[in-house]
């Protein structure tokens, strides 16, 4: 039986002043090693989920667990260092050169500088973005792909064992969106016993990229299991409607062939 990495037992978040519930008694489980995708369309409660991990959003009620220690149990700055995390908009530091912005945690955590060095050349040769090219340059010199790469290579410079990723290729062209999914893939394969939680409202990505596959709506699981589970047996009408969207999608493109 492997770690859990992350566990969920009937979480329940309402945002102040709203309607419906954000999140309804979600409980789950997530081995280490891992590439869990969370797919669900918007409102669903994917980032929210996402950020309770992390405490940027705590719950009503409810328990969630990091490596089998209660979240709160931690100092929520030495959590966050801990939990490596990529979100959409980037939030490279401007004006600082790309190096700086991979250094941010370990600067943190006080690395000595030769140490810190030698794990950004090691990285930036893994996210495919030569350090002698690469390293001096402002995230503006870079295209919004590279900067997604360096985004991913930030949240791991301090090794973390987990990695929360928040539809980090939204905003990229189709094209380099398919190239940063086999790069994503490839480097949680090469990591090994990483755990990868990559919140998505693409099926298609949820599917190329997860070990298994969380679908959400209104703040509960419709369906968690491997993508061969879900397209072999869909458990819910909603999984059903969810996967005949992609069939019909693949009808229009068969029709011209
Ligand atoms: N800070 C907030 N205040 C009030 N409501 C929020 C807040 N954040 C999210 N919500 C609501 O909670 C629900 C889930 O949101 P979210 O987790 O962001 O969904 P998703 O990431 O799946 O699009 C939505 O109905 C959203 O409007
Ligand atoms: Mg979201």
């Amino acid at each position: 039986m492997s770690n859990v990495a992350v566990s969920f037992k009937y979480v329940q978040k309402k945002f102040a002043g709203a309607a419906e519930t954000a999140i309804d008694q979600l409980s789950f489980t997530i081995h280490q090693g891992e590439f869990v995708t969370i797919l669900g369309t918007s409102g669903s409660g994917k980032t929210t989920t996402l950020k309770m991990v992390n405490r940027l959003i705590e719950p009503d009620a409810g328990e969630i667990e990091v490596y089998g220690q209660a979240v709160t149990s931690f100092d929520v700055n030495q959590l966050r260092r801990k939990i490596g995390y990529v979100v959409q908009q980037i939030g490279l530091f401007p004006h600082y050169t790309i190096e700086k912005n991979i250094a941010t945690v370990p600067d943190l955590l006080n690395w000595e500088q030769t140490k810190t060095t030698a794990r950004i050349k090691e990285l930036m040769a893994t996210i495919q973005l030569p350090y002698e090219e690469f390293a001096k340059r402002f995230p503006r010199q870079l295209s919004g792909g590279q900067q997604q790469r360096v985004g991913v290579a930030r949240a791991l410079a301090a090794n973390p064992d987990l990695l929360l990723l928040d539809e980090p290729f939204g905003a990229v062209d189709a094209i380099t969106r398919k190239e940063l999914q086999k790069q994503i893939k490839q480097l949680h394969q090469s990591l090994a016993s990483k755990t990868f939680l990559f919140v998505t409202h693409d099926i298609t990505e949820a599917f190329f990229l997860g070990t298994k596959v969380m679908i959400m709506q209104a703040g509960q699981i419709e369906q968690f299991d491997t993508p061969e589970n879900i397209i072999r047996k869909p458990k819910t009408t909603f999984v059903k409607n969810l996967l005949a969207t992609v069939y019909a999608e693949e009808e229009i493109w068969r029709q011209y062939q």
